[in-house]
Order: C-alpha cells, then sequence, then structure tokens
C-alpha cells in the first residue's frame, strides 16, 4: 500500500489516530478547501488522513481530493451511525459490504435510488480492507468488551456486515426511520456520508470501506443518544478499531 487514506466527518471519530502519528515521527499538514490533510505514517502504514465534516458533498468532495491531490490508493471512513435494522443495537458495530444514498431520487426519470447515468444504486466495498476492518471489530470486542461494559454500559456488542445508507439528513425519529426499513428491508445503518465517497471511489476504481460504531437507533432518541455516545465512548471503539486494523494491514 502506497499511501492509505483514512477519514471521518468529526474529530471523536478518528480517536487518538492523528496524535499517535505525530508522536511517531515526521507529519506534513496540508490545508486544502478548507480542511487539513495529515500525511505521514499510521502504525507504520503510510496515511493520510482528515476530516471531512458532515454531508455527502463534504465527503465527496474530501475523497476526491484524497485521490487526486494525495494519491490516496484507498479510503477507509471511521465514524458512528445509527441504527437502522430491528437487530442492531448502540454498541455495536457495522461493516459495509455495499453502500447507497437512501436520499437519492430522480424517479421517474430514473429508478428511485439509481444514481443517474451510472446505472447502478449501491457500491461494493472492497472485500479485503472490509474483512480486515471486521476482524478488527472483532478482536476489539473480544479483548475490550468486558471493559466496555463496565465504562458505559453496552453489554454484548456484535459486528454486522451488510448494507450502510447515507443521506443528508439526521434520522431522528420513528416515522423517518420506519419509512427506511420499508424502503431498505436489508439496511443495517443510517449515516452521512459512506455513499458519497463509495461512489467517488467507484468513479476511479479505488477501493475503499466503511465502519461505523452505532450511536444511536435513529429514532426520536437519537440527537441525545448521538451526543452522548460521541463523546463519552466513539474515540475508544474507533482507537480500537483502527490501531487493530492497521497493525494487521502494515
Ligand atoms: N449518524 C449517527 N446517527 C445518525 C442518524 N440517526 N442519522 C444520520 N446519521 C447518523
Amino acid at each position: 500500500m502506497k499511501r492509505l487514506a483514512i477519514m471521518a466527518a468529526l474529530p471523536q471519530e478518528l480517536g487518538d489516530l492523528i496524535a499517535q502519528m505525530q508522536a511517531a515521527g515526521e507529519v506534513r499538514t496540508v490545508t486544502l478547501g478548507r480542511r487539513e490533510y495529515y500525511v505521514g505514517c499510521a502504525r507504520g502504514v503510510p496515511a493520510v488522513v482528515t476530516l471531512a465534516r458532515i454531508g455527502k458533498v463534504a465527503a465527496a468532495a474530501t475523497a476526491s481530493a484524497l485521490i487526486h491531490v494525495f494519491e490516496a490508493q484507498a479510503i477507509v471512513f471511521t465514524g458512528v451511525a445509527g441504527g437502522v435494522h430491528a437487530d442492531v443495537r448502540v454498541g455495536d458495530i457495522a461493516v459495509a459490504n455495499a453502500l447507497m444514498q437512501h436520499d437519492l431520487d430522480a424517479s421517474p426519470l430514473f429508478p428511485r435510488f439509481e444514481v443517474p447515468l451510472l446505472d447502478r444504486a449501491r457500491f461494493d466495498a472492497d472485500r479485503a480492507l472490509s474483512d480486515a476492518l471486521a476482524a478488527a471489530a472483532d478482536a476489539f470486542i473480544a479483548e475490550e468488551g468486558a471493559a466496555l461494559a463496565e465504562r458505559f454500559a453496552v453489554a454484548g456488542p456484535r459486528v454486522h456486515r451488510g448494507l450502510i445508507v447515507s443521506g443528508d439528513r439526521f434520522i431522528a425519529s420513528h416515522d423517518a426511520l420506519f419509512a427506511l426499513r420499508d424502503a431498505l428491508p436489508d439496511a443495517l445503518a443510517v449515516e452521512m456520508e459512506g455513499a458519497a465517497i463509495a461512489q467517488v471511489c467507484y468513479e476511479h476504481g479505488v477501493p475503499c470501506a466503511v465502519v461505523r460504531t452505532i450511536s444511536d437507533t435513529a429514532d426520536a432518541a437519537a440527537p441525545a443518544s448521538f451526543a452522548d455516545f460521541l463523546t463519552a465512548i466513539a474515540a475508544t471503539y474507533l482507537s480500537g478499531i483502527l490501531s487493530r486494523f492497521l497493525r494487521a494491514i502494515g
């Protein structure tokens, strides 16, 4: 791997990654398009790390810069998501095997969800990167699960693999959640960036993968659950998963 890009929307979603890169050696910081890109080594893996901010436009613009300016050979997105499937609970981890935009609808010109003129709605995540992320998530839970239960009251977290859906909307009501479940019964989780990155990566032939920790269940309790999870827990999860993932691929 010549250079891996690791991105998230918000600082808590990268855990201690940037601090670790800075402690381990020289990190070049490049400011571009109101974002900082940190170029260096993450646990021995040549990497460029950045925060996209929230939403599909922010994510797509950042992914494009990572590919064209920073010559990223693969992109991994880490962060939190709302659980959509009834089996997915706060504290679980979702690794995407495919991503799609749940709010894209150019019907009747094109089928609902399809990206016009690209002939597809779903974009596959890279199998090898996703396997490595899922293995890192499994190891994190096996090794840290008991401590998580004690510190954060998340008992028995599980790793799910499947469809993650993205849209420019924070889902926080019973009606919106059930509309998503009805339209996309196989959706595991909802967030606001992953499918945008997957589309840009597909267009450029760059492998990508997405790992999300479930911060809420996309219902009326979601805003408070999201904020609590982000402040108290997200960084522990994402540092734990990323450090194991980087060690395995390095
Ligand atoms: N990211 C985390 N929780 C979310 C939710 N409920 N809706 C959209 N994005 C999210």
